[in-house]
């Protein structure tokens, strides 16, 4: 193997030891794995739905139709199906309303 081609292997796998994760890793995340992701759009007074105002059940109904393209968008079908069903809901339930019941 020439010397080029080793440094260049030695480089490609520097980088893949310091690349940064996209979605971060279980634990570092305090909601859910992903969720925090999403207050990046969807903040309090971002212009898109602030998803404290909707109940889990609405966001993981979405989730799913966005998902299995039942549900049209922009964004959300791409995003969606990086999550599976369970963490979806672990998201909604995340960021969702609070119920009355005092959840
Ligand atoms: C890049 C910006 C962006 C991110 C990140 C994002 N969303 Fe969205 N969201 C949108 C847009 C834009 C729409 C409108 C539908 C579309 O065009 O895809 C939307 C729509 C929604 C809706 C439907 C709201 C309604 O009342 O119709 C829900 C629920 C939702 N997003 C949840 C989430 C969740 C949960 C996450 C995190 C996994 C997330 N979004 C991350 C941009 C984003």
């Amino acid at each position: 193997m020439g010397a080029r081609l080793r440094s260049v292997i030695r480089a490609a796998l520097a980088m893949a030891a310091t690349a940064v994760p996209l979605v971060p890793a279980a634990g570092a995340d305090p909601l859910a794995p992903g969720a925090a992701s999403c207050l990046a759009c969807h903040a309090e007074g971002g212009g898109l739905p602030d998803l404290g105002t909707l109940s889990p059940q609405a966001i993981e109904a979405a989730l799913a139709g966005y998902r299995d393209g039942s549900r049209a968008g922009t964004v959300m079908p791409r995003l969606a199906k990086g999550f599976s069903a369970v963490e979806s809901r672990a998201i909604a339930e995340a960021l969702g309303r609070t119920g009355a019941a005092g959840r």
